[in-house]
């Protein structure tokens, strides 16, 4: 069998591993045309749990429309357009109705060579802008075929660098008109995001709810994994799976990559998940040391502060002093920028959120 483990990209049966319940109350948000905030840590499976709700649905059509990367509104418009092409795979319906649609922009619609599916290449020459946002939610309701939607704009946190506050009061009103739409906002900054619809002050306060995605649970990754393991005749022991599922704190892309570098081992024990583990840390010791050498002196300090003591009673005067801190003050303002970079965890207690950046962080 070949190796079923996937620690990048978006994940799909076999690697998926349960989200049952995310799955069924996503559901019934769409079902009932509720928005939904949905944010977690980077990697922990929103884009992922959107698709796989999407491929589910029975009489809603999806629609995902991805934001990564977009700086202007422009490229919003383009890879709206892009998103909604998939609602229509006619190409001559498609053209016909974008060119009936939107007199603010120019497109071209061409085939893909491999699928043979159209896509739109919107040439935007908006000069009024307003009109192309209506327009394109226009398009938007003409390839629904008066189906039901949900739209999942992701990594939507993007929008909020365009320039300015009159395209997200924009958006928010025609969205506000769309009532039978499901809209999933989607985002990983969580600092950014929730600001976004939890500021009185902000276009999209309190357009959605809120729906903190969380890890796995240890239960179901061993009845995942277990699975894929008895499909290839082989059996993996519970501890074993519990073993890594701690060693990772539940983190999905984490337990992924475990696995997919321990599949091909006769015997998982111990020393060859030490060796696994000493091996995905160091690949990434670039992208530690690139996110370290980006702190200020006191954000380091702090780190290195929780990360000796466990994050619990950090405020005590040895502590302070140990670590190079003259007031608990500059301390507090180090953490508060280390939980704005998502860095840090801040529940009970104060936690590194990325357990291996931890250990590293431990071993230096
Ligand atoms: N349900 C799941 N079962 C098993 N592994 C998962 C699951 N969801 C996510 N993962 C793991 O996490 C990785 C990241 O998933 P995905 O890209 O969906 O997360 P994301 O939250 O959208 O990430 P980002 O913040 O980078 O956009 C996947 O490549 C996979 O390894
Ligand atoms: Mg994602």
């Amino acid at each position: 069998m070949k190796n079923p483990f996937q620690s990048t990209g978006i994940v799909k049966d076999p690697a998926f591993c349960n989200r049952e319940r995310e799955q069924q109350e996503i559901k019934k948000y769409i079902e009932n045309s509720q928005n939904i905030l949905l944010y977690s840590h980077r990697r922990y499976g929103k884009t992922s749990l959107i698709f796989k709700v999407f491929s589910g649905l029975k009489n809603v059509s999806g629609v995902y429309i991805d934001l990564f990367g977009t700086t202007t509104i422009d490229d919003f418009l383009k890879n709206f357009l892009r998103g909604i092409s998939v609602l229509e795979t006619r190409a001559s319906r498609l053209n016909r109705i974008v060119r009936e649609t939107l007199s603010s922009i120019g497109v071209n619609i061409t085939l893909d060579i491999l699928t043979g599916s159209p896509t739109i290449t919107p040439v935007v020459h908006a000069r009024e802008k307003d009109r192309a946002l209506e327009e394109v939610f226009a398009v938007l309701r003409k390839l629904s075929k008066k189906r039901k939607l949900a739209v999942a704009f992701d990594e939507f946190q993007e929008i909020a660098d365009y320039g300015g506050d009159p395209f997200e009061k924009r958006l928010r009103s025609i969205i506000q008109q769309h009532t039978d739409v499901s809209f999933i906002f989607a985002g990983s900054q969580r600092h950014m995001i929730t600001q976004m619809f939890r500021d009185s002050n902000r276009a999209f306060y309190m357009m959605a709810a809120s729906y903190p995605l969380k890890r796995i649970e240890p239960n179901d990754y061993v009845h995942w994994i277990e699975g894929l393991y008895a499909k290839d005749r082989r059996s993996i022991s519970p501890s074993t799976i519990g073993d890594v599922v701690w060693r990772c704190e539940n983190h999905p892309a984490y337990v992924q990559e475990f696995f997919f570098w321990l599949w091909d081992e006769r015997k998982v024990t111990k020393e060859i998940i030490d060796g696994v583990e000493r091996r995905i840390i160091e690949r990434q010791i670039a992208e530690f040391s690139a996110e370290w050498e980006a702190l200020t002196i006191n954000q380091k300090r702090a780190l290195k502060l929780v990360a000796s003591s466990g994050g619990n009673n950090l405020f005590t005067a040895d502590k302070l002093s140990m670590h190079g801190f003259r007031t608990a003050s500059q301390l507090s303002t180090a953490l508060q920028g280390l939980v704005n970079k998502g860095l840090l965890d801040r529940n009970e207690e104060y936690k590194i959120y990325d357990p291996l950046f931890r250990r590293w962080l431990q071993q230096a």
